[in-house]
């Protein structure tokens, strides 16, 4: 005890230190590096070899988030020193009480508090695949700095988020948690995301590491299976997967998950073209890799390591920094470096870099300064975090269908019949991986009767087995109404991580039930709750309006009738191809030109039975006014990185204020390898006032021309290309643009 009281006192002053000479002289960012190389360095001398593995092992708290697994006495580990972060701690009380064992460490060094906080914290935001649907960087970042500000107030330092995984098929449950199928738009997201948890200091004690995941393409898995095996070529990665993690490396995020799995035929935990080559040494990543929840310890089920200790081995040389609750690295690590078998480099590369997030926390300035019970109340479900929530809710709304304008709804509109029970769970509004207080998230039931109308409520079918119920009242209810909203969908915990389904269409009697209300003439508004795509082909017919609500989290109540009333005007774009039957899936618009090209007749692509077109394309979205677009034209660029600018002008036709989401596409017309037929190459949303106009530019750069070769290499090939612009993939019209010759082929490394 003694002489851990003598190191602290060590540490702290030199500590104490840095902070009056970052304040006194501010100091340059490299001089601060160097001060924290030498902190670090001048720590690790003092560290037995275990202590340095201690670093690297993680190990879940109260509850897992994935299979039980033993920690024996970890109280006892934490105390000596042999913890360097934990799981699913959270609040001031716990953390604090799990820092305060790390402090009866030799050495006295912090443990990281790690969390899914994936859509908010207690104020639950939309999942995550809703939030991006709109198109909306600035609420995106915004949702992001709430749930940190909220989680950091709650003693947690890291958010295992965000998952960037592009996901082309809606049978995977865990699309909920990304930002769709497009890589561009996806890598947008990415960097939103990654500043809105981040900020611009970590110090802050408001903002929080953020992690770059899933490591890589654990969004293609065959079939949509979860934890599936993925079989992808280098170039396909490149082009369609690569881009938000990249993305998200360079906004600055303090570390990157491995994916659960295999790439390339090498399990992605320990994959060292993935973890070393590409993202440490080509993307000149310095912050630290964990695995996924006990990934390395299944590399042995992958059939890649005969046990824990070959798995270790394996491990380390990849490049994994941190083992997440799997006891490869604490059972055999120090033995493999002892019988010379690891150098002990390794093991001081991944020490120094998880050292270095904690001390850019500031955690060895003071290991409590994330535990502070005052600020935990004063910011943890505020007011600003309810008025967040909100503010993304609304955004975050797709309108799919409003024939005859039924929405929104006018005053004159005095009785309206809700239907359906899922508008009135909280637990299904706050969905998978939440954190949300329930107790505090406002139900579409609730804030309906709060609208000043009279609600006629039903269940109209059972949650949990689907089973229409009470047909005869809710007609009743429905003919006495002014107008029908019914909520169907599939349940708030049907979408996320395990929660692949073979069928992901909306259960045949909610779509039954919308269609008998449908026959009543009572005008219909379908809201489609759902954290994925899904199949509802009656339901979208039978009804007059339909509007995809997703889940919304805490203020999805509030949301849902903002939009139904027209207080805000939808704007969400769809950030996933919904199909229009299971057979199409994996469904994606931006497929490559194939040699027999889809056409009606024979010896086409296209399927002999169902239409390759989806239900809704991705980038789809209505609004209450309608907005017109000029025909694109293409201008000059500026003779250096912009080889030419596309520009339209889009109005606002309509007699209401609205928002619109301007997309630029782009089609190479003749290539070296097979290109897509489109791809989202720019995007803008905009504001506009009825009668009001604007004119949208998009640079046309490198970056919008090129590709990726199965070498990594970004080439742009001169030659023949189509700009196309408009208000979804589908709609747009086109313009064409030659790049000439300049220099040949430009190519350069990733
Ligand atoms: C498994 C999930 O794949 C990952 O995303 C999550 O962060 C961990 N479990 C920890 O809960």
């Amino acid at each position: 005890m003694v002489g851990c009281r003598l190191v602290f006192a060590w540490l702290r002053p030199l500590a104490a230190a840095s902070a009056f000479m970052i304040s006194a002289w501010a100091l340059s960012a490299q001089d601060e590096d160097r001060q924290m190389d030498r902190f670090i360095s001048s720590l690790m001398k003092k560290m037995t070899l275990e202590e340095k593995v201690g670093q690297l092992v993680q190990i879940p708290a109260n509850f897992t988030t994935g299979p039980e697994v033993k920690t024996g006495d970890y109280r006892k580990a934490i105390a000596n020193g042999y913890v360097g972060s934990m799981l699913n701690v959270e609040g001031v009380a716990e953390t604090r009480k799990y820092q305060e064992l790390a402090m009866q460490s030799r050495l006295q060094i912090p443990l990281l508090f790690g969390k899914d906080v994936i859509h908010g914290y207690r104020t639950g935001f939309p999942v995550p695949l809703g939030e991006a649907a709109s198109f909306d960087l600035e609420a995106i970042e915004r949702a992001a700095r709430c749930a940190a500000r909220e989680s950091a107030a709650s003693g947690i330092h890291w958010t295992f988020a965000p998952m960037v995984d592009v996901g082309w098929d809606a049978r995977w449950g865990r699309v909920m948690e990304g930002a769709g199928e497009d890589p561009y738009y996806g890598a947008a997201v990415a960097r939103a995301r990654v500043r809105g948890f981040q900020g611009d200091d970590l110090a802050d004690t408001l903002t929080i590491l953020s992690c770059i995941k899933h490591f890589a393409a654990y969004g293609a898995p065959i079939a949509g299976k979860e934890y599936n095996s993925v079989d992808m070529s280098m170039g396909q990665f490149a082009n369609f997967y690569m881009l938000p993690y990249k993305a998200g490396i360079e906004a600055g995020a303090a570390t990157v998950m491995s994916a659960f799995n295999d790439f390339c035929s090498v399990p992605s935990t320990v994959n060292r073209q993935l973890l070393r080559d590409i993202l440490k040494d080509d993307w000149g990543f310095e912050g630290f890799v964990v695995s996924d929840y006990y990934s390395l310890g299944e590399v042995i089920n992958h059939r890649c390591a005969a046990d824990t200790r070959e798995a270790a081995l394996k491990g380390i040389e990849a490049g994994l920094d941190m083992e997440m609750s799997s006891p490869c690295y604490s059972g055999h690590l120090a033995d493999l470096v002892r019988e010379g078998l690891v150098s002990e480099k390794l093991v001081d590369d991944a020490v120094r870099r998880i050292l270095e997030q904690k001390y850019r926390l500031g955690l060895f300035e003071d290991p409590f300064r994330y535990c502070s019970e005052a600020r935990e109340k004063a910011i943890v479900s505020s007011a600003q975090s309810h008025a967040d929530a909100l503010y993304v809710s609304e955004r975050s709304m797709v309108l799919l269908k409003n024939a005859g304008d039924i929405l929104p709804l006018s005053d004159d509109v005095k009785t309206v019949a809700l239907v359906g029970g899922l508008s009135k769970s909280a637990h299904d509004m706050c969905a998978k991986w939440s954190c949300a207080d329930e107790s505090r998230a406002v139900t579409l039931y609730d804030a309906m009767r709060k609208r000043g109308v009279e609600v006629l409520y039903s269940d109209g079918y059972n949650l949990d087995t689907d089973e229409i119920t009470g047909l005869e009242k809710t007609i009743e209810d429905v003919r006495r109404a002014d107008v029908a909203v019914v909520a169907i969908g599939e349940r708030g915990e049907y979408s996320g991580e395990m929660r692949s389904r073979g069928d992901i269409a909306i259960a045949a009697e909610q779509q039954e039930l919308v269609e008998a209300i449908a026959r009543t003439g009572t005008p219909t508004v379908v809201l489609l709750m759902c954290g994925r795509p899904v199949i509802f082909n009656e339901a979208r017919e039978a009804a007059g309006a339909v509007l995809c609500t997703w889940w919304l989290g805490s203020e999805a109540g509030n949301a849902i009738c903002n939009v139904l009333w027209g207080d805000y005007n939808p704007s969400g774009k769809l950030p996933m191809t919904f199909p229009l039957h299971h057979g199409q899936i994996p469904i994606y618009y931006q497929y490559k030109s194939t040699g027999r090209p889809a056409s009606n007749g024979w010896w086409h692509a296209r399927y002999m039975d169902i239409p390759n077109e989806p239900a809704y394309p991705f980038g789809y979205g209505l609004s209450y006014t309608q907005f017109s677009y000029s025909s694109p034209e293409v201008l000059p660029g500026d003779g250096g990185d912009v080889h030419a600018r596309v520009r339209v002008e889009v109005s606002n036709t309509g007699d209401r204020a609205g928002e619109e989401v301007v997309q630029l596409y782009v089609r190479d017309e003749v290539a070296s390898v097979t290109r897509p037929v489109k791809e989202l190459k720019g995007f803008r949303k905009i504001a506009l006032a009825p009668g009001e106009s604007l004119e949208v530019v998009f640079d046309i750069t490198d970056a919008q021309l090129g590709f990726y070769t199965e070498s990594l290499d970004y080439v742009v090939e001169p030659g023949d290309f189509t700009f196309m612009v408009g208000t979804d993939s589908e709609h747009f019209e086109s313009v064409a643009f030659t790049l000439e010759e300049r220099t040949g082929k430009k190519k350069s490394k990733n």
